[in-house]
């Protein structure tokens, strides 16, 4: 009864030798993690698995042999689980060194995400428009402060101290609190939020010596509200001082720049008006361009409310006093000054029928520009 028993010893450990073999070998050689899953299974599965067959063996080992054949197969298997360990492991590395290795991101492909591209604002359009002529035709482009002295906005320019435009309804004048103020007692700063832009004309006169020609744009500020006004809208100032400047260079000027605007052959005309900073002063009229004559659609024509003209500035020859003030001198010199708003100009361009909506920056209305 011996030879049985240590055959049946023999038969597993030589079982367990070629198992050894082959299951390392298999485990080298498997492709994949799920190769390598079958492999093992295909050792320790529990029900076809080669192991459980070698096991079959046990039947025929003597009780008394059976603690060291079963540690034998214990180890065997403890093996198994090791080498299947240590490969899974080694693929995890192979492809992340794969991953590594592989060409890198394209970081500078475009987003999914569109977003769309911004544009400068109508009235920064217009604006810049607008500059573009002047400069054109010879003028430099300054800027302005918003925050002014009630002199460089009224009082240089001639204004007379009670003049309507100074009042509380119509300034937005500005609290200056020097240090150590009480802000209970402020003071009556004489500062304020620009009226118009033509607060440049004296601060660049005031510095300067004929002849110059000059541009400025910005906002400006006026207790003002309804479909065509704004408390804060833009305003362009031109003005030119030079030796024998006259009303004809203003009106020519100001042909050149209606005709950039609106095209060749824009008919111009200059109405007599009163600013306190120009004399003469007038208001300019562009023909409509929005109606014409010959179809006859000018009968019904809103933005020239039938007159076939729409006003779009103020101009004049600056006034001999405003010279004085800035340092000029006004029996040598003469000039020209004009202002209109970059809103007026836009909202004409653009068919724009309310103000407002050129600040209310709803994109869907912003997008059309
Ligand atoms: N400053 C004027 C206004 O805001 C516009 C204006 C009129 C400017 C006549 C000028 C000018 O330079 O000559 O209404």
């Amino acid at each position: 009864m011996t030879a049985p028993a240590a055959d049946a010893v023999t038969a597993i450990e030589e079982g367990l030798a070629a198992l050894g073999t082959r299951y390392r070998d298999a485990f080298a050689g498997a492709a994949d993690e799920q190769a390598l899953r079958d492999a093992q299974a295909a050792v320790l599965g529990k029900k076809k698995g080669e192991l459980t067959r070698v096991m079959a063996l046990m039947r025929d080992v003597p009780k008394e042999a059976r603690p060291e054949v079963g540690a034998k197969v214990n180890t065997f298997k403890q093996g198994v689980q090791e080498a299947f360990q240590s490969r899974l492991q080694e693929m995890a590395r192979e492809a992340r060194n794969a991953d590594l290795n592989a060409s890198p991101f394209d970081l500078s492909l475009p987003g999914r995400l569109e977003l769309g591209r911004g544009h400068l604002h109508p009235v920064h359009q217009t604006r810049d428009d607008l500059l573009t002529i002047f400069r054109d035709l010879g003028f430099e482009v300054v800027a302005g402060p918003e925050v002014e002295t009630e002199a460089n906005n009224f009082t240089k320019l001639a204004f007379p101290p009670d003049h309507p435009a100074t009042d509380m309804q119509d300034t937005f004048w500005v609290d200056v609190l020097e240090s150590g103020d009480d802000p209970r007692s402020v003071r009556d700063g004489k500062v304020l939020l620009r009226t118009h832009t033509s607060n440049t004309q004296i601060r660049v006169m005031s510095q300067r010596t004929p002849p110059m020609a000059v541009v400025s744009a910005g906002a400006v500020y006026r207790r003002d509200d309804d479909l065509t006004h704004s408390p804060m809208f833009h305003q362009i100032e031109g003005f030119l001082v030079d030796e024998n400047v006259s009303l004809a260079h203003l009106k020519g000027v100001l042909t050149s720049f209606a005709e950039a605007l609106y095209g060749p052959g824009t008919p111009v005309r200059l109405r007599p008006s009163y600013f306190p900073f120009v004399e003469p002063g007038a208001e300019v009229d562009i023909g409509c361009v929005f109606c014409s004559e010959s179809d006859g659609s000018r009968s019904s024509c809103k933005v020239c409310k039938t007159t076939g003209w729409v006003e779009v500035l103020g101009c004049g020859m600056i006034h001999p006093e405003v010279l004085t003030h800035c340092g000029i001198d006004s029996e040598k010199y003469t000039g020209y000054a004009f202002g209109f708003g970059v809103e007026r100009i836009a909202m004409l361009r653009y068919g724009i029928p309310s103000i407002k909506l050129l600040f209310e920056n709803d994109p869907r209305f912003i997008e059309q520009f």
